[in-house]
């Protein structure tokens, strides 16, 4: 084992201090539950009386923001103030939804208002720096959207942001406030599949709004939606309503599909192994299929060293995302280790145990059957799966994240996600993008959060 029993106990004991609780783990540990096929996993629930209000404004209403919005909402305790988007026709929709709120196309006067304590950042990437740092100054605890940053250049400044005001800032990466993704920490930090040694992930789409193809609003032009502002700190460009609303496509406002999807996998595995993140990148891949003027591709494949470290045994990981895929929409996670693997959802985990038959040494001339060319190598059966499947009725990752962060603002304690792991988790992102458009193998140092130039 990598880690000590007395290490490993007060790790656990620290996990299940985080707000949801997966059940299940003693039994493993004492391998006593194995036997079991399948366990649910059971979620708890914050609870606030109706005058213990923290008071919201969302900026950046489009399909996300309104997510992270409802959600909010549909957590004890959450009041919603005002709503701030570039485009008329979100401000009045909202404003349609939640009568009674202010909406504007200036997040500055949403800073301004005393009455606002936290906000929620769901704007395009390029946005998310500068939001989040003002949101802090101006005293806001802040739910950021993924990735952290538009470009590594950018996450130093939010780190120092969150020291220098001491706010909650937390990303949203809903993964990690899974109960499949807290068994599955439990379940590697227990041994049971013994010394980590490979990881990969995948995303996958085949439909036109799922590879970013969305509806252009018939009313979008520069009397409906701020051009200039979202713009930002990019060079003036005349008015076009495909880059406003499929910002995804084009490099100056999006991430590509590192930014969108890998950034998920890396924070859900670096949440599950403890991980600060791999030393070494590198990323292939093409625009194959949707070649309607983007600027990035639709099909991804990175590759990354993470070596030890006291956290975790190195590993290898790889990760790959297709928007062409020909079987339909599938994502998972998966860790490989010298006893089994874990399939990693964020409602299940499926953990598959190997029974080892035969000799594991197989050049070992003294165990029977090893001699000469025909030596037998060690035969590794599946010894049966057992699922761990969240239990009736749970409200989800996206709940329990954002339930994660009002608890954090109660208790002045950060619970999930901070400006750190989230920089760490986008990094790993933003690097594919520049070793895929730079033809290069990069290196990173994920402890000073920095890139190694050689
Ligand atoms: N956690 C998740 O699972 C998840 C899923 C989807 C998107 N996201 C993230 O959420 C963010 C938003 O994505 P989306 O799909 O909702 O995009 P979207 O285009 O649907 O919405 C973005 C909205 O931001 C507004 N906006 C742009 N610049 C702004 C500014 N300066 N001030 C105020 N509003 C501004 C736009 O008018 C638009 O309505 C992205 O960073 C994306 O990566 C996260």
């Amino acid at each position: 084992m990598h880690k000590s029993k007395e290490d490993r106990r007060s790790f656990i004991q620290k996990m299940l201090g985080a707000g949801i609780t997966a059940t299940g783990l003693i039994g493993l540990e004492a391998k006593a539950g194995i036997q079991k096929p399948f366990e649910i996993l059971k979620a708890n629930k914050s609870h606030f009386s109706a005058n213990d209000q923290i008071q919201i404004a969302l900026i950046g209403a489009g399909g996300m923001g309104n997510s992270d919005l409802d959600t909010s909402l549909g957590v004890d305790g959450v009041k919603l103030l005002g709503v701030c988007d570039l485009y008329t026709g979100r401000l009045e929709t909202a404003k349609s939804k939640h009568p009674g709120i202010f909406t504007t196309k200036a997040y500055e006067e949403v800073l301004d208002r005393k009455d606002i304590d936290a906000v929620i950042v769901a704007t395009p990437d390029h946005w998310h720096k500068q939001i989040s740092i003002d949101a802090m100054k101006a005293g806001k605890h802040v739910y950021c959207e993924k990735p952290m940053v538009h470009d590594i250049s950018e996450g130093k400044a939010v780190v120092e942001a969150q020291a220098k005001y001491n706010r909650i800032y937390q990303i949203g990466s809903q993964g990690l406030s899974s109960l499949g993704n807290q068994k599955a920490r439990e379940l590697l930090q227990a041994g049971v599949i013994g010394e980590l040694n490979y990881a990969e992930g995948f995303w996958a789409r085949n439909s036109p709004t799922g590879a970013w193809q969305y509806p252009i609003p018939a009313d979008a032009s520069e009397k409906t939606v701020d051009w200039v502002r979202f713009l930002g700190k990019n060079p003036h460009i005349p008015f076009d309503a495909t880059r406003f609303f499929r910002w995804r496509n084009y490099r100056d406002y999006g991430t590509g599909v590192c930014g969108d999807l890998f950034v998920h996998l890396f924070s859900s595995l670096h949440y599950i192994t403890g991980s600060k993140g791999p030393t070494k990148v590198v990323a292939t891949g093409g625009l194959r299929y949707w070649k309607d003027g983007r600027e990035v591709p639709d099909i991804m494949i990175g590759m990354f060293d993470y070596p030890q470290s006291p956290e975790h045994p190195a590993f290898n990981l790889s990760l790959r995302c297709n928007f062409v895929d020909g079987t339909s929409g599938n994502t998972y996670l998966k860790l490989v280790g010298s006893k089994g693997s874990l399939d990693i959802g964020w409602d299940d985990v499926t953990l598959k145990l190997n029974h080892i038959n035969g000799p594991m040494d197989a050049f070992d001339k003294n165990v029977a059957g090893n001699q000469g060319p025909n030596r037998h190598l060690p035969i590794m059966n599946e010894s049966g799966d057992r699922i761990y499947r969240a239990e009736d009725g749970y409200l989800g990752a996206h709940h329990y994240h954002h339930q994660n962060f009002y608890d954090s603002i109660r208790s002045g304690s950060q619970k999930v996600e901070d400006s750190i792991f989230g920089f760490r988790a986008a990094a790993p992102a933003l690097l594919c993008n520049q070793s895929y458009n730079e033809n290069k193998i990069l290196n990173w140092d994920p402890i000073n959060m920095s890139i190694q130039h050689s």
